[in-house]
């Protein structure tokens, strides 16, 4: 347990090869991204609970009594193994009060999910905390990087310890530290749940990496972490253009109705990319050389083809390739496509000066760019000082 305060972060996630593929069954590499989402808890004795959720301005307040008729619903014995009912996502909604139009939705959405968790984990302790609750995210939203996860991850995380159903794993003197893995499991299924609030049935991919970071490996709702993964630079590039996931995995289907000779052929050799990126990701964990670089680039380019051919790429993807291969740099979309992010593997011996003329064309053309790194740590708690100064800016409200 922690004394009064404590800071927890979770990554975003990517997905670096067999998007879509893993729809019709093959097997998809997800790896976390070192933009985070970084949620502060305080403890209180007063009666009162707070949110604030400065990137989509929400900030609400509620006395603990106005919740405890809400408990009814959520009785201590519920289990993380059982998924949010219907009534009490409505009771919910209903309490919480903001309005559930399409703009309002993110806001009613994660208000929702945080009423979810906090009612399911504190009937385990038989009362209600007081606490404020502060959440500040590195990450956009709806972008495809899940955002909603990682927020979902640091809820399940500091909820679970502020209630004390798990430890808190920082000690004196530490600055970065995390849970056990039986403990991170608990995170990861709470996190699942807040997830399912939010998006009705995802595929646990994005809580999954939120928790325990690194690279995963997913297939036909099967997830594992690679053993060893090495540190990547990517360049992200959001192009702004809104995309809807569920026509576009609608779009690949129908292909693959029509054109199943065609089509088929495509998504194994999707899977095989992502089965060849899984053994070079291992082998340069112990020791990484140009020629895995060389590797990775080409199935990048290999793999933004492919998901061209199957009917989700977008012009400004193919801007994003073509203005960063004249930096002789390689890109791929990654989760839906048709718009959306795409990644641009960074070599270590790429010169600063050759990515900064890269992000300047990019940023010419409308798009954001972020400088990160993949394959960062999942949840961890963080003591407060050690936090770095854009954090701290935004905990302190400035
Ligand atoms: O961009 P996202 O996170 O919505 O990625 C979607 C990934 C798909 O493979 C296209 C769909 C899915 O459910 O796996």
């Amino acid at each position: 347990m922690f004394n009064k305060t404590c800071v927890v972060s979770a990554p975003g996630k990517v997905i670096l090869h067999g998007e879509h593929a893993v729809v019709h069954g093959k097997v998809a590499v997800a790896v976390a991204l070192n933009l985070r989402t970084f949620l502060r808890m305080t403890l209180r004795n007063d009666g009162k609970i707070s949110i604030d959720l400065p990137n989509i301005r929400t900030k609400l307040c509620w006395e603990t009594s106005e919740l405890e008729p809400l408990l009814v619903a959520f009785p201590a014995d519920q289990i993380d193994s059982q998924p949010p009912s219907p009534e009490q996502v409505e009771k919910l909604k209903e309490f919480s009060g903001v309005a559930d139009g399409a703009a309002a939705a993110t806001r009613s959405q994660a208000t929702v999910a945080f009423l979810y968790l906090y009612l399911s984990i504190a009937s385990k302790c038989g009362v209600l905390p007081s606490m404020d609750i502060l959440v500040w995210s590195e990450l956009p939203t709806g972008a495809g990087l899940g955002s909603s996860a990682a927020y979902s991850v640091c809820l399940a995380g500091a909820l679970l310890s502020g209630c004390g159903v798990i430890g808190y794993p920082l000690g004196e003197g530490q600055s970065v530290a995390r849970w056990t893995e039986v403990e991170l499991g608990l995170i990861n299924r709470w996190a699942f749940r807040g997830e399912q609030v939010i998006h009705g049935n995802p595929s646990g991919v994005d809580n999954a990496v939120g928790t325990w970071g690194g690279a995963l490996r997913y297939q036909s709702g099967k997830i594992s972490s690679l053993k060893r993964v090495p540190t990547l630079r990517i360049l992200l590039t959001n192009t702004k253009v809104p995309r809807s996931t569920k026509i576009l995995v609608a779009g690949v289907k129908d292909k693959l109705l029509k054109f199943p000779a065609i089509m088929e052929p495509v998504l194994t050799s999707i899977d095989a990319i992502s089965q060849e990126c899984e053994g070079v990701l291992e082998a340069m964990a112990e020791h990484s050389s140009g020629e895995h670089y060389a590797m990775l680039e080409e199935l990048i380019d290999i793999n933004q083809h492919h998901l061209d051919a199957i009917g989700v790429g977008h012009s400004s993807l193919d801007r994003v390739c073509l203005i960063t291969a004249s930096h002789g740099l390689h890109s791929k979309l990654t989760g839906a496509g048709g718009g959306g992010c795409a990644i641009t593997l960074l070599r270590p011996d790429v010169a600063p000066s050759t990515v900064e003329a890269a992000i300047r064309d990019l940023e010419d053309c409308g798009f954001a760019c972020w400088e990160t790194d993949i394959g960062a740590l999942g949840v961890c708690a963080h003591s407060p000082p050690s936090l770095k100064a854009e954090v701290l800016k935004a905990f302190s409200g400035i």
